[in-house]
């Protein structure tokens, strides 16, 4: 029995609207000079790059901008920036803007900039030396949380993987967060992102108790614990009351702002307590088909907390009652069910897909997508109820 947790973040968080005209004093306090901006082309294009370049130039930092993050960034395109940047100048400070894409990829030159070497050496979780290059992160999507957490994720182009790595050395020094930059975000991603930040949220609140993790020593994503739960909770009220509005109706200021809340807050429960089963199947999945990362962990969510409502009945409820749900004529089964069905509803409000099949999963794949999330152990031995092969495939059958 573990017994003994400990919470990590960010050690400073900016949130309000307009809070992006803080970043000069930002950069003053990280005494920086020499600033690259890593962004790509939709913030670009939004608008959005420029807001920032304008506030850098009017207080004179020397900036080069790299706007070529591509979505899933593939491994080398971190090397290439980090690169590039080098070509450059002696980088003092990085910001990353953009979704988790952007983020990740300022993380990863971020990690370079301090200790050189090539991304793939720090893959894992633990591998970073020490303390990374000042980052700031402005995060214009709400859902991955990147900007508070431990984790980057590349995409190993050749062989169809996800690389992640984890480690507290990995968090941005700085989280800014302005609600207005996400205004513009498509209804797709908004959704997509959005119902990420939903499952990161469910899966740290449902996650096994720490107490009863099974592995020694220092581990990042250590289980449930009190604080990631009261955030997650927090979060998932914050997203089950807002993500609609956000996805219909755009420029509704009050339901973007409580959605940067709710991925910032599911981000540092996350980061903490790790994700489980829904996350785990999905990076098999991910290599399968081309769809957004939270399209498919948001898919995998309501199948995922079917499969743990034997186990973990209590935290369901809360979740239903989150969701607006009325439990009090309920049994507890009862209302852990209402909430799966509140989260499909939310999937169908918001015009994602329910079934694998409508994303491109098919019977035959089910065996091995079952067998290659198994070993994604960090992930698996959070869920509540112990995954197993056959477990895993009646989930994927029901979700198909
Ligand atoms: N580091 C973490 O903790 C963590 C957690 C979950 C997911 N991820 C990773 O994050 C990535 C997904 O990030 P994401 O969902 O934020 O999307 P993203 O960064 O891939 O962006 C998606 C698209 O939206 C556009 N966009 C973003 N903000 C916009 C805005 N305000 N206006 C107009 N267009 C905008 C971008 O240009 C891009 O084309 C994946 O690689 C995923 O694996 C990381
Ligand atoms: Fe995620």
């Amino acid at each position: 029995m573990r017994n003994s947790w400990e919470f990590y973040s960010t050690e400073r968080i900016v949130f309000g609207n307009g809070s992006i005209k803080q970043l000069d004093t930002i950069l003053q306090r990280l005494k920086a000079k020499n600033v690259l901006l890593v962004t790509d082309p939709g913030i670009s294009k939004a608008g959005i790059a420029d807001r920032v370049l304008t506030l850098l130039r009017e207080s004179n930092y020397h900036v080069v901008v790299y706007d070529q993050v591509v979505p899933e960034p593939p491994v080398q395109s971190a090397f290439d920036c980090y690169e590039f940047a080098k070509s450059q100048m002696d980088t003092d400070a990085i910001i990353g803007l953009g979704g988790g894409s952007s983020i990740d990829m300022a993380k990863m030159v971020a990690l370079l900039v301090a200790h050189g070497g090539h991304p793939l050496e720090y893959a894992g979780e633990n591998k970073v030396p020490g303390p990374i290059a000042p980052l700031i992160a402005i995060p214009t999507t709400a859902g991955t949380g990147s900007e508070v957490t431990s984790v980057a994720v590349l995409t190993d182009v050749e062989n169809n993987l996800k690389v992640g790595v984890s480690d507290n050395y990995l968090r941005p020094a700085v989280a800014l967060l302005d609600p207005e930059l996400t205004v513009g975000l498509p209804a797709y991603v908004t959704a997509c992102s959005g119902i990420d930040a939903l499952s990161h949220a469910v899966e740290a609140y449902t996650a096994k108790p720490s107490a009863y993790i099974q592995a020694e020593g220092p581990i990042l994503f250590q289980g449930s614990i009190p604080i990631s739960d009261t955030l997650a909770l927090q979060a998932i009220e914050l997203i089950a009351k807002n993500l609609t509005l956000a996805v219909q109706q755009g420029t509704n200021l009050e339901a973007r702002s409580n959605m940067l809340l709710g991925s910032l807050l599911a981000g540092m429960a996350f980061s903490n307590a790790g994700t489980a089963s829904a996350h785990a199947l999905a990076y098999p999945i991910g290599g399968i088909v081309k769809s957004p990362h939270g399209e498919v962990t948001g898919l995998l969510l309501p199948y995922v907390m079917d499969y743990n409502l034997a186990v973990e009945t209590e935290k369901m409820v809360k979740i239903a009652e989150a969701f607006g749900v009325d439990v009090r004529s309920m049994s507890q089964k009862e209302a852990g069910k209402a909430a799966v069905a509140a989260v499909l509803q939310l999937l169908v409000d918001i015009g994602l897909p329910t079934h694998l099949s409508e994303i491109g999963i098919e019977e035959k794949d089910i065996a091995e997508i079952a067998e290659k999330a198994l070993q994604i152990h960090r992930l698996v031995r959070n869920n509540p109820r112990v995954p197993t092969q056959k477990g895993y495939e009646e989930l994927l059958r029901k979700a198909l």
